[in-house]
C-alpha cells in the first residue's frame, strides 16, 4: 500500500573543498536533483594545511549554492560514517574524473561500507569539461597570478586574488 509518508532521501557530498571548483559545483547540482536533501560536508582537515579555513570554505559553498533550496552546507571532523548517522544520511556522493581517481575512491567506499554496512557510495562521472580540474590545480594557477576565471565561481576567484595578491618570492 502506498503511504503519503516517505523516508527523506538524504545524501552527503563530502570533501575538502579547498576551494570549491566548477567540477564540484557540477556534481552538487546534478546530485541535488536525485535526493530530497543534499548535505555538502566540508572536512575540517587539520593535517592537510588548507588554504581556506573551514569557515571560509563553508561560507563560499553557502554563497555558490544559494539558488539550490535542498542543499545545505555543514562541516565535520569525525569519521564520515559517524557524521552521516548524526544527519540520518545513508548515501555518499563522490565524483570521479578519471580511472586514476577510481582506485582511491574504491578503497574509500569499501572502507566506509566496512565501517557501516548501511552506507553506500554513489559515484557520478564528472563533466568531461572539468576532468582535469582539481582544487590543487586551481591554487597552483592562482599562486602564479594565472586566470582561474573559467575554473571556479567568481566568489572563489575574488578570494584567491585576495590570498595571492603578492606574487610568490616577493
Ligand atoms: O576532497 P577530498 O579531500 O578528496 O575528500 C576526502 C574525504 C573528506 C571524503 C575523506 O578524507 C573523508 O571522508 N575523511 C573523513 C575521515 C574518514 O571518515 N575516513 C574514513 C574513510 S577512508
Amino acid at each position: 500500500m502506498m503511504t503519503s509518508e516517505h523516508k527523506q532521501r538524504v545524501a552527503v557530498y563530502p570533501g575538502s573543498f579547498d576551494p570549491v571548483t566548477y567540477g564540484h559545483l557540477d556534481i552538487i547540482r546534478r546530485s541535488a536533483k536525485q535526493f530530497d536533501h543534499l548535505i555538502v560536508a566540508v572536512l575540517n582537515n587539520t593535517s592537510k594545511n588548507p588554504l581556506f579555513t573551514l569557515e571560509e570554505r563553508k561560507e563560499i559553498l553557502t554563497e555558490v549554492t544559494a539558488d539550490l533550496p535542498n542543499v545545505s552546507i555543514d562541516g565535520f571532523r569525525d569519521l564520515l560514517v559517524r557524521f552521516m548517522k548524526s544527519r540520518n544520511a545513508d548515501v555518499i556522493i563522490r565524483g570521479i574524473r578519471s580511472v586514476t581517481d577510481f582506485e582511491y575512491e574504491l578503497q574509500m567506499a569499501s572502507t566506509n561500507h566496512h565501517l557501516d554496512n548501511e552506507i553506500d557510495t554513489i559515484f557520478m562521472m564528472t563533466n568531461p569539461k572539468y576532468s582535469y580540474l582539481s582544487s590543487s590545480i586551481v591554487k597552483e594557477i592562482a599562486k602564479f597570478q594565472g586566470s582561474v576565471h573559467e575554473l571556479v565561481p567568481p566568489e572563489v576567484e575574488q578570494r584567491l586574488l585576495a590570498k595571492y595578491s603578492t606574487p610568490p618570492g616577493e
